[in-house]
């Protein structure tokens, strides 16, 4: 086709230990890799020789050769470098200590190690756990993937935190599939909204995933590996110092932040590695505006999906069929609090939510609750749905769901985030 003639190819060779970087901000831009010879990796899932993949807007990436490669790249990227400077070579020393660490626990039949990743915003906490996972599933291993940070929410949705079995290295241009992950609602974008009930959510998922991983020998043997996130400041400290405890974790290792990495030296128990990482020159620190998109997509990546198109359904739910409720009321002050109740209390609370037009775009989890009390609160979520209208009259709401109706359950939880459906 005469088009293709006007695609702009370059040819990078790649020596050892270098990577070739890229951007692409403009949305109609498309960029193309192909592997011509050699090895190379993406956040340590391996490219196939003569293979094509394909970038699109907000991609930032690195394609990385421990034995020199040639890449073909086809496209205009806003930038595309070679760099030699990275800390590939430390990552993966960190990850053969990991695996040391598996195979002792192979041979005793114990449990593998529990490996944190923590470090202000945009330095490659997430890079690094996926880095990890590939290298761990590449070596045959299944660890557990936990994501603690709710701003961006790698697995199910911004304003959840889950853990999920990794069975096979992510595909190169998408993240891990998402196949029966355990989720609990927050319904905040930030932990800061909700710290009580953060922690709360954190000792939950801590207790069932040290749980899941006993049943599941290969796990077992093979840890997990946590993600978190930026907050590392303050209470986000605190929530950091909280989850070390409640995951059991064996290792944290520190990205970029020497004072962090000091505190934590100071403060986490000492039968617990501490350590420091270097982050890589080609993160490129993203605007708020940039967070704010990452994470819409991340909702519609939900919904429709990213490469592999998924097909949402479109039902209306009548208001007697539900029961919404938010986690959390405003504060009392101490002389207003009930007998025996603690001002912490009313951050667990659960609180009837009334159904209106207010609930238009708003984000709501499916409970696997039947809604007898206090156990919503502690019960993982079957999946999300949308509110895409409210209609007073017939008293329906219409809601965008992965699943066909009906819904499984009742009980629905109002979460913060909201999502403009528009396609
Ligand atoms: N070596 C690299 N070269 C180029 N881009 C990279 C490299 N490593 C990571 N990135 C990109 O940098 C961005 C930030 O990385 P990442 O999301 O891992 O950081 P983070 O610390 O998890 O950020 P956050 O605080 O938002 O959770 C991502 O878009 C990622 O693809
Ligand atoms: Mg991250």
């Amino acid at each position: 086709m005469s088009d293709d003639n006007s695609v702009t190819s370059t040819e990078y060779k790649l020596e050892t230990d270098s990577e070739l970087r890229f951007e692409i901000e403009n949305k109609n831009e498309k960029v193309t890799i192909t592997l011509l010879s050699g090895h190379a990796e993406l956040f340590g899932t391996e490219l196939v020789v003569k293979k094509s993949y394909e970038f699109g807007v907000g991609a930032k990436v690195a394609i990385f050769t421990y034995h020199g490669c040639t890449l073909e790249l086809r496209g205009k990227p806003d930038v595309a470098y070679v760099a030699r400077e990275t800390p590939m070579v430390q990552y993966l020393n960190a990850n053969s200590a990991l695996e040391q660490l598996r195979s002792k626990a192979e041979q005793d039949d114990l449990q593998g190690p529990v490996a944190m990743v923590v470090g202000p915003t945009d330095v490659g906490k997430t890079t690094l756990c996926r880095i990890f996972l590939n290298y761990a599933v590449r070596l045959g291993r299944r660890p557990i993937y936990v994501d603690l940070d709710v701003g961006q929410g790698g697995i199910a949705i911004p304003g959840a935190i889950g853990a999920l079995l990794v069975e096979r290295p992510a595909p190169a241009v998408e993240g891990f599939s998402q196949q029966a992950p355990l989720v609990y609602h927050f319904g905040h974008m930030t932990p800061s909204d909700n710290g009580v009930l953060y922690n709360v959510l954190i000792s939950k998922l801590a207790e069932t995933t040290l749980e899941r991983l006993q049943a599941n020998k290969r796990a077992k043997h093979s840890g997990m590996i946590i993600n978190t996130c930026g907050w590392v400041k303050g209470g986000g400290y605190k929530h950091i110092l909280h989850a070390v405890k409640a995951f059991e974790v064996n290792a944290v290792f520190v990205l970029d932040q020497e004072r962090l990495y000091n505190e934590l030296l100071r403060d986490v128990d000492r039968s617990v590695q501490v350590i420091f990482m270097p982050k890589s020159g080609g993160i490129v620190v993203r605007t708020r505006s940039q967070r704010a998109e990452a994470r819409d997509n991340r909702i519609r990546e939900y919904f429709y999906g990213s490469k592999m198109p998924l097909y949402p359904h479109s039902f209306d739910v009548k208001f007697s069929d539900v029961k919404i409720f938010k986690i959390g009321s405003p504060p009392l002050p101490d002389s207003c609090l009930p007998l025996g109740m603690k001002k912490e209390d009313n951050f667990t609370k659960l609180v009837a939510v009334q159904l209106g037009p207010h609930l238009l775009h708003h984000i709501l989890a499916v409970s696997f609750a039947d809604g007898s009390g206090e156990n919503v609160i502690q019960s993982n979520v079957t999946g999300f749905i949308c509110v895409t209208d409210v209609n007073m009259e017939k008293e329906v709401l219409t809601v965008l769901s992965p699943q066909p109706r009906p819904l499984p359950q009742s009980v629905l939880l109002l979460s913060d985030l909201q999502f403009m459906d528009s396609l």
